[in-house]
């Protein structure tokens, strides 16, 4: 009902993954010498400044993308103005609108798959694999959250009183909400916010990564051409600074979605507390550091599988992504190799072909702060394996995935986000102790078990504090409306995204009591 009769998920577990990669290539082969433009867009139109920048394809620097023109103050203050102006008449368009407007977003992203396909390998060097997954998730946020806004958002609950009367709840959009999305789910998670904030009632200013505008862009675009009334959309590219920071300081927002790194997060809430206006909501979803739990009776082949895509996949640039891999010593002689084995067939290099399956990483900062933690690592840690660069590397960013075997987490200080994974042996008898390692970093994001034994599993999925806590599979991809995706402590505030809680945080609720 949700996802229509064979839109099933974003794990490719759809129509499109069973089409002959030729046909893929049909639909983005248009687009790949394609150069797109972006800039602020304020009230349906696109401004011009004079910051620009040109963005180049993260597997080949030579390969210029497009160019995108940054927002400035003048813009924030106009995006403001315009958002907080245009609240009132679409806080009260019927909710079934406001769905209708999502729907239509969903179906024009799926009528322009290959340019948005192109987007996502050229913009973001994400692999087949990862666009369609992005495509598929973006598009199941839409029609998700139009399902949930009408549920939610038109109820109006009864509550009859002592003296006979009745009390009214009903919930409405609270004002402008500022939406601050990552580069790595540039698509999905950006959209994920603007269309969840929209469907509750919200005017919104949303700011892209500054990795990802141009995407980021056209996704506004259509969004304007499903028929959104253009007070109610302000896009600012930008960078955190220049846009992000005045946006969060500002007293006319009633709202702040973010998604990103916990540093900027602590940066958005000390922002937000230091107004003098009303506390607002601050949704933060943020970084981790993952673990996964194997225990002597896990099956070897299902375990490689699950970390191999957990670690790797997305060249590790989930934050749902595989850091800590803690094997049981029983099996570590087993399992390592095995793993080994399956890093060394990792194909890497160029996003677009279809043989490729970890693409390059997002930029040059990225790729010099992951090369660092490898040099530290082979100084202090045991290297099991790196997979081999493709021959020209040096055009892009490339990290080759590598694997160490540490002592403890408490080796690792920050979240690495990229295709690193450090592997920690266990005896049996320090299963607690390794719960209380995992703890005591703080963060609560993802968490894999791979055991036989139910007890075990319930036991660690009890312990660990994580806000998505999978058993016998991979950790990463979430599927929109099935598996909501939040995480606790130093890993976010929830509720999680795609769940049936989310939209509410959007909102406020207004009590009536008739006489
Ligand atoms: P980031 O924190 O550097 O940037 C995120 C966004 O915040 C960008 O749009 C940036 O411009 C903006 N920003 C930066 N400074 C700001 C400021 N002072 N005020 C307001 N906005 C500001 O994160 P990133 O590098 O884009 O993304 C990677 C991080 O995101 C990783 O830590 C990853 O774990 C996390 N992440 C979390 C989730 C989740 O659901 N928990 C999902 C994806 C990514
Ligand atoms: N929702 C994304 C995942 O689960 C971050 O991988």
């Amino acid at each position: 009902e949700l996802f229509g009769n064979e839109r099933q998920n974003s794990q490719g577990f759809n129509i499109e993954i069973e089409q002959e990669w030729s046909d893929f290539k049909a639909l983005i082969t248009p687009f790949m010498e394609h150069q797109w433009k972006a800039g602020p867009i304020i009230s349906g139109q696109t401004l011009e400044t004079s910051n620009v920048e040109t963005v180049v394809a993260p597997y080949d620097h030579n390969q210029a993308v497009g160019q995108v023109q940054w927002a400035g103050t003048a813009e924030v203050e106009q995006a403001l103005s315009n958002a907080q102006q245009a609240f009132p008449l679409w806080r009260d368009t019927p909710v079934n609108e406001r769905a209708k407007i999502l729907e239509r977003l969903a179906d024009l992203l799926e009528a322009n798959y290959g340019e948005l396909m192109a987007l996502c390998h050229r913009e973001a060097g994400k692999t087949l694999q990862d666009s369609i997954d992005e495509i598929r998730e973006a598009v199941d946020f839409c029609r998700y959250y139009a399902v949930q806004a009408r549920k939610e958002m038109s109820e109006i609950t009864q509550l009859p009183l002592h003296d006979g009367t009745t009390a009214q709840l009903q919930r409405q959009g609270r004002g402008v909400f500022v939406c601050i999305s990552p580069w790595n789910f540039p698509l999905a998670i950006f959209l994920g916010q603007v269309t969840a904030a929209l469907a509750a009632g919200n005017t919104v200013i949303a700011k892209p990564a500054e990795q990802t505008s141009l995407i980021a862009f056209r996704a506004i675009e259509l969004l304007l051409e499903a028929g959104l009334p253009a007070g109610a959309i302000q896009f600012l590219p930008g960078d955190g600074a220049t846009v992000g920071a005045p946006l969060t300081s500002d007293n006319r927002v009633a709202g702040v979605a973010f998604t990103g790194s916990t540093d900027t997060a602590r940066l958005i809430n000390r922002a937000l507390s230091a107004r003098d206006a009303e506390p607002v909501p601050f949704i933060a979803e943020t970084g981790g550091q993952n673990a996964m739990i194997i225990d002597s009776t896990s099956l070897p082949e299902q375990v490689v599988r699950d970390v191999i895509r957990s670690a790797f996949a997305s060249a590790g640039q989930r934050c749902s992504a595989l850091r800590v891999l803690f094997v049981q010593q029983d099996v570590a002689d087993r399992i390592i190799p095995m793993l080994r084995g399956a890093m060394m067939e990792r194909v890497i290099g160029d996003p677009t072909l279809h043989k490729t399956d970890i693409g390059p990483v997002i930029d040059q900062q990225a790729q010099q702060g992951l090369l660092n933690h490898i040099e530290r690592m082979r100084r202090e840690a045991k290297l099991i394996a790196q997979s081999e660069l493709p021959e020209h590397a040096n055009q892009g960013t490339f990290v080759a995935p590598t694997a160490f075997e540490i002592q403890s987490i408490d080796q690792l200080t920050e979240e690495q986000f990229g295709p690193i994974l450090h592997v920690v042996r266990y005896k049996a008898s320090e299963l607690d102790k390794v719960i209380d390692s995992i703890n005591a970093t703080g963060f609560g994001l993802t968490l894999g078990v791979h055991t036989r034994n139910e007890t075990t599993a319930q036991h660690i999925a009890r312990r660990v504090r994580a806000g998505n806590i999978y058993i016998n599979r991979d950790q990463v991809g979430a599927v929109v409306g099935v598996q909501p995706f939040g995480g606790q402590g130093l890993s976010g505030t929830g509720p999680k995204a795609g769940g049936p809680h989310y939209l509410k945080r959007f909102t406020l609720e207004v009590r009536q009591d008739n006489v």
